[in-house]
């Protein structure tokens, strides 16, 4: 990692306010967009597991609510060994709005990854395929 990036700084910040005392699996998400603006999330856990939510979504969930769809980068960040992925749900959440988004994705360790959304989510359910004949 070279070089101050304040889209990964705010992922790394809003990671330490992760809720996962079940997986101990701290993940966080900043988002920016278009219009310059940075939204984070960090994945919440819960008692009852399958209520819990990942970071990515809790960024798309806070950029949504403030009025913006308009999504140009994410980042990413984890104390995983490699870095991670969106999961499929969040993949799929994020291409409704931003079907070439970039993600990127770092770690603790000072490893990285980068892909857009159409690698990681080719042949995508988008709104248009809603359209019926
Ligand atoms: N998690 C995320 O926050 N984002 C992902 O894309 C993958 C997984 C969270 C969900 C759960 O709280 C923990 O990581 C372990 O799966």
């Amino acid at each position: 990692m070279s070089g101050r990036d304040p889209l990964r700084d705010a992922a790394f910040e809003v990671m330490e306010r992760a809720y996962a005392p079940y997986s101990n699996f701290r993940v966080g998400a900043a988002l920016r967009t278009s219009s310059g603006k940075v939204f984070v999330g960090c994945n919440v856990e819960n008692a009852s597991y399958t209520a819990g939510i990942c970071a990515e979504r809790g960024a798309v969930l806070a950029a949504v609510a403030s009025g913006e769809r308009d999504f140009e980068r994410v980042v990413i960040a984890t104390e995983a060994v490699e870095p991670a992925a969106p999961c499929g749900e969040c993949r799929q959440v994020l291409g409704e709005f931003a079907p070439g988004l970039e993600i990127e994705s770092y770690t603790t360790g000072g490893k990285a990854a980068r892909w857009t959304l159409a690698e990681l989510l080719p042949h995508p359910f988008t709104p248009a395929s809603l359209d019926r004949a």
